[in-house]
């Protein structure tokens, strides 16, 4: 009998399967090589066409539905390996050894434990902002406090700590002995006046990177448990990156499936090429402003409903179709406003999102554990059925990562302000090791905007303008 974990690798491996037939009669891409800069590109608007940088990070192909993470696919990474082995691989572009992904694992869990951060943050009126808004701001508490506290110059000599209270800030749960505590440092942390050399050091780079990648998805759980008037959570060392934030959302313990399941989402939108968020991202640290700053430009690109904040937007419509009969007569008025269908569509994506491939299927895994959902679940396949069947094929339009995403999240019991939250969560990730990348050999980034206005026109003083 296989187990559900085994169950959910065949599903993986299966996507992966179907997605090679359905492209096989797609040309395999040529190998890019190095670019002999500058380089011509056909460019339309929004800077459609154009090649930014060259990157090792990770590749979309958007003919033959490809993603690759430093070589390795997709569906390979998702049927076998972790958010956390990911996480190392698109920030050190290799696969971690046994003791460099514990070391990197315990890394990652000190530094979830952000209690300041979220002290600070409870200071806030977080109950009147969205989960994004607050991660926004919670980046930028956390740039405060560990961009200085993490330097070795700067970290105070272990004497210096005092354990404080440790409820000195409300959890929920049992106080764990002083290696838990909140410390407070009796001497005031100087600021690391270092300015920042050409670039970021890599050194301080990748700290700040695991510092964000642990942090922001500790702030999005804390934040929508404020939300729901409850207290937020302590990480557990028991449990894995993607269990943590279940746990630290729900305050429950996630069943096997419902982590592995979180483990491949946080995988899926980990990276991918030079997305709207990530060139917001990558903008802010060429201009040498430091990388929580380039995050916190990540989080606002990603919020917005043409890119992150479709997931959302999806859930909606499935709840305002309400049924499956009613999905045809949707898309037409939908259609006929010139609107779009949120969940559909890609930039790049001319085949079907490989995320969405395997995200369908686990969606339809995790409704065998809330069968409340089973209708929800109905309307998303007919709504894919029919968008395919009347448009899609067509325009090659298909289903993107956010069809299923929220879906998924809704299943494991996420509230829908989350949803984008949690792409933000993973796609931390991406952006951290591309930001690191590109600050190898920075460039700023200054594109062109073509002016079309007019010229020699005179000044007219006021009182004689009509
Ligand atoms: C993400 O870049 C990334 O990699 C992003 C992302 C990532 O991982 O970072 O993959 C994550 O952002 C996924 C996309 C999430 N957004 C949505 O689901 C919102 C709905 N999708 C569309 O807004 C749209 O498809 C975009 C924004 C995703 C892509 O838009 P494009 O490439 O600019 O395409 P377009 O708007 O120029 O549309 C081309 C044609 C148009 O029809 P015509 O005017 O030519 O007749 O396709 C139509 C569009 O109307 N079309 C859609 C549609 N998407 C495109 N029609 C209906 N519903 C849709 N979803």
């Amino acid at each position: 009998m296989k187990t559900d974990i085994e169950t959910i690798q065949r599903l993986v491996l299966e996507a992966a399967e179907t997605a090679r037939k359905e492209t096989a009669s797609e040309p395999e891409p040529e190998k890019s090589r190095k670019a002999k800069w500058p380089l011509t590109c056909t460019v339309g608007p929004g800077l459609e066409g154009a090649i930014a940088c060259e990157s090792k990070v990770g590749y979309v192909n958007g003919a033959k539905g490809w993603l690759v993470y430093r070589g390795y696919n997709i569906f390979e990474l998702c049927a076998y390996s972790s958010f956390e082995e990911v996480s190392f691989l698109l920030l050190h572009g290799k696969m971690p050894k046994a003791v460099e992904l514990d070391l990197f694992k315990r890394k990652l869990f000190n530094y979830a434990r952000i209690n300041k951060v979220i002290m600070q943050l409870m200071g806030f009126p977080i109950d009147q902002m969205s989960v994004m808004g607050a991660l926004r701001l919670g980046a930028n508490l956390m740039r405060s406090q560990y961009r200085n506290l993490d330097k070795a110059n700067a970290r105070p000599a272990p004497f210096d700590a005092i354990s404080a209270d440790e409820d000195s800030i409300a959890m929920e749960t049992l106080p764990s002995g002083s290696e838990r505590a909140t410390f407070e440092f009796r001497s005031s942390v100087r600021r690391a006046a270092a300015k920042p050399k050409r670039g970021f050091d890599k050194a301080s780079g990748l700290e700040d990177s695991c510092h964000l990648i642990a942090g922001i998805s500790c702030i999005a759980a804390a934040v929508s448990r404020i939300h729901n008037g409850l207290l937020p959570l302590e990480p557990r060392p028991d449990l894995s990156f993607a269990g943590n934030l279940i746990y630290l959302i729900t305050g429950r313990q996630p069943t096997p499936v419902q982590e592995r399941v979180m483990d491949i989402a946080l995988i899926l939108h980990a990276d991918h090429g030079m997305n709207a968020s990530t060139f917001a991202t990558m903008v802010v640290a060429s201009t040498l402003a430091d990388i929580y700053f380039s995050v916190g430009a990540g989080i606002a690109a990603l919020s917005g409903p043409l890119h992150g904040g479709a997931n959302e937007e999806v859930l909606r419509s499935l709840r305002e179709i309400g049924s499956v009969e009613k999905v045809k007569p949707w898309i037409e008025r939908k259609l006929a406003e010139k609107g779009k269908v949120s969940g559909f569509g890609h930039r790049v994506y001319k085949a079907y999102d490989p995320r969405a491939r395997i995200l369908g299927p686990l969606a339809g895994l995790l409704i065998k554990e809330k069968p409340e959902l089973k209708p929800l679940y109905a309307v998303a396949q007919k709504l894919e059925e029919t968008v395919l069947n009347t448009f899609g094929k067509e325009k090659k339009i298909f289903p993107n990562v956010d069809f299923y995403s929220g879906l998924i999240y809704s299943f494991l019991g996420f509230d829908d302000e989350l949803f984008t939250p949690m792409f933000a969560a993973s796609r931390v990730a991406g952006w951290t090791a591309r930001v690191l990348e590109y600050m190898e050999n920075n460039r700023i980034f200054r594109p062109r905007g073509l002016y079309i206005g007019e010229f020699n026109k005179r000044y007219v003083p006021l009182k004689l303008r009509a």
